[in-house]
């Protein structure tokens, strides 16, 4: 009897915090502007984490939350502040659980990244220095000269560290299996997760792998150009991996790679698409084994 091909390293199950993970492909945080106006997420996203959720025993890391409406500065993005955002939060993560999968919530305060016009009347356009962007990614419009943050207060500081606690636990409420951000000093946390610089090859953060190891650590990067470079860091040093791009646009990511089928390729123009409850783009992504759409096992 021929002796059965071991998992790659990439299917090796592993624990994370309190969750037992079946293999390691991770949906990396991904900002998709589906929520409302005042930050709801909207039904839609259910379905979206729910196709992503589909391997049983995967990780998902949910695209980020603001602290508050202050802290804002994008439309469209999800809060996690009150409990109109607790309940909608409640619905996306009982939809990945009936899968068997498991999802962590980013949290974070925009800074210098607001649009200035976003927040609301009052809120000040705050950051950790008086320093403008330099990557103006998101800007649209007529150009106009950089708006310059102020830099926050040490009262401040200490109030956005108060509401990233709040909004933790807030995030427990909503049924959260974990919170990601950062912290200095925290035994506690689950894992870390880098995103390396492709051009520099897998291997530029090994320094935190001396640090970290053998805890968990999840490398993002490029992964979704190179299919067989996320096996290859796995067998070498033993991650998780986070794909973006490639999971946006196949919902099935654990299992075609499990199996060597081929992988679509997301469309751009629709990662962004503000407030916006059309699939296009979004939930209408084919699973391979359309049949098996609800349960794939790897
Ligand atoms: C549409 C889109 C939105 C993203 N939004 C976030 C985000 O909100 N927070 C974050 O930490 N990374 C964000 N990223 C970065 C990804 O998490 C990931 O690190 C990066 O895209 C590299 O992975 P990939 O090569 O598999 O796409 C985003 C990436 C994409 C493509």
């Amino acid at each position: 009897m021929a002796t059965p091909t071991p998992k790659p390293a990439l299917f090796q199950p592993i624990q994370i915090g309190d969750v037992q993970l079946r293999h390691r492909v991770v949906l990396a945080p991904s900002t998709r502007f589906r929520s409302s106006e005042a930050g709801v997420p909207s039904p839609i996203m259910a379905e979206y984490y729910a196709q992503r959720a589909s391997v049983p025993g995967t990780l998902l890391i949910a695209e980020p939350a603001f602290i508050a409406q202050k802290a804002g500065g994008y439309k469209h993005l999800p809060g996690i502040w009150d409990e109109e955002h607790i309940r909608a939060w409640k619905q996306i993560t009982d939809a990945v659980h009936a899968k068997g999968s498991f999802v962590f919530l980013q949290i974070w305060a925009l800074g210098r990244c607001a649009y200035v016009e976003h927040l609301a009347p009052g809120d000040p356009f705050v950051s950790s220095l008086a320093k403008v962007l330099t990557t103006p990614i998101h800007r649209s419009g007529p150009p106009r000269p950089p708006d310059v943050p102020r830099a926050m207060t040490v009262p401040e500081i200490r109030e956005y560290a108060q509401l990233f606690g709040e909004v933790a636990a807030n995030a427990v409420k909503a049924g959260f299996d974990g919170v990601e951000q950062l912290r200095e000093r925290h035994p506690d946390l689950a894992y870390l997760h880098v995103i390396e610089d492709p051009s520099v090859g897998a291997g530029g953060h090994d320094f935190i792998r001396e640090i970290w190891g053998p805890r968990p650590l999840i490398s993002a990067g490029g992964y979704s150009d190179d299919r067989e470079s996320g096996f290859r860091a796995v067998e070498e040093k033993g991650d998780l991996i986070a794909y973006s791009r490639a999971f946006i646009a196949n919902p099935d990511l654990p299992c075609r790679l499990l199996h060597d089928i081929p992988l679509t390729k997301g469309d751009g123009s629709k990662y962004y698409t503000y407030g916006s409850t059309d699939p296009a783009g979004y939930t209408d992504y084919a699973f391979h084994f359309a049949s098996l759409k609800r349960e794939v096992t790897v």
